[in-house]
């Protein structure tokens, strides 16, 4: 049964995400069905970083069930001039139903659900993505037709979207393979979580710096940009560090022949990822995109829709 919040893919059982994937699939076939399930519902999303995709996805998603969602930038409420995070939380619970929000760091949405009374949903933190990582889950289970002993591969830095999938995969039933260069491995209690996790799941996580070893016969190749949200000061630094690094036709050539490419977006092409590659027969970005739409509805319709 789902906590009261979505902080972590951690935090689920392998049936919560299949519940969740049953449901997101009537939504997207059946749109007309939920058109009332959060009726006169309220989503307050709090951002301290910039997004299309989650802000867009949210609040039409909410549209959709029937209810709201307030863009709430960070710079504008009274968290940017020092009011604490947990006054925050206290205060949105007393005017709406439901919280999103996307920070740097991980504690402040910890913080936001310890002391809301409403559900907390984690728009993406310095360290987990947990609703981009169940929508790929679910797009790979479109592709596919099922998970259990699939194999997904993730090529690059070791961040929050590799630490979201490594922590998706056992709970879908799918083996993950994650290869950094050398200095941007995974966190390392996330690495330690995970494989407990794929230890009790029965499914396994291998972690690399050999990009060919992860990518040999996998059924998803995923990247995510070199330089993440807050990292911009790196950038010149990581261009250097990930050289060689880029997701190649090459390297998609290794993997399983039914290999479809995937990447949260946005995505820079000509560093991560080859255009050739990232607008190539085998990518499934924007599949990825419009499931963020019907995956989070479930998200939403499941945690908000209780008594
Ligand atoms: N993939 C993703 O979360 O995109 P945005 O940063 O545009 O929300
Ligand atoms: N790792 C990226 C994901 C963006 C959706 C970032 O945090 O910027």
């Amino acid at each position: 049964m789902f906590q009261k919040d979505l902080i972590s893919i951690h935090d689920l059982t392998g049936a919560d995400v299949a519940t969740l994937f049953t449901l997101a699939a009537g939504m997207k076939a059946r749109p007309r069905d939920f058109r009332s399930a959060l009726s006169g519902k309220i989503l307050a999303m709090i951002f301290e970083k910039s997004s299309t995709r989650t802000r867009v996805s949210f609040e039409a998603g909410m549209t959709q069930l029937g209810g709201a969602a307030q863009f709430l930038s960070s710079r504008d409420i009274q968290i940017g001039r020092g009011e604490p995070i947990a006054d925050t939380a206290r205060v949105l619970s007393r005017y709406v139903d439901g919280i999103m929000a996307r920070t740097f760091a991980h504690d402040t949405v910890l913080e936001l659900a310890r002391h809301a009374t409403i559900p907390v949903i984690n728009g993406l933190t310095d360290l987990l993505h947990p609703c981009q990582a169940l929508t790929d889950y679910f797009t790979m289970s479109e592709k596919f037709g099922k998970l259990t002993g699939f194999k997904l591969a993730y090529v690059g830095d070791g961040n929050n979207m590799a630490h979201s999938l490594m922590y998706g995969g056992p709970k879908c039933g799918v083996d993950v393979a994650v290869a950094t260069p050398k200095g941007y491995e995974p966190d390392a209690t996330v690495t330690a979580n995970a494989h407990a996790d794929a230890t009790a799941a029965g499914t396994t996580l291998l972690v690399t710096h050999s990009k060919e070893e992860a990518v040999r016969g996998a059924h998803v190749i995923y990247t995510d940009v070199w330089a993440s949200m807050g990292q911009e000061a790196e950038q010149q630094k990581r261009v250097r560090d990930f050289a060689g690094w880029t997701v190649t036709s090459e390297l998609l050539a290794l993997a399983h022949p039914d290999a479809v490419f995937m990447h949260c977006l946005p995505a820079h092409r000509g560093e991560e990822v080859a255009a050739e590659v990232c607008d190539g027969p085998r990518s499934v970005i924007f599949d990825e995109a419009e499931n963020r739409l019907h995956v989070q509805k479930a998200i939403l319709a499941t945690l908000m829709d209780r008594p």
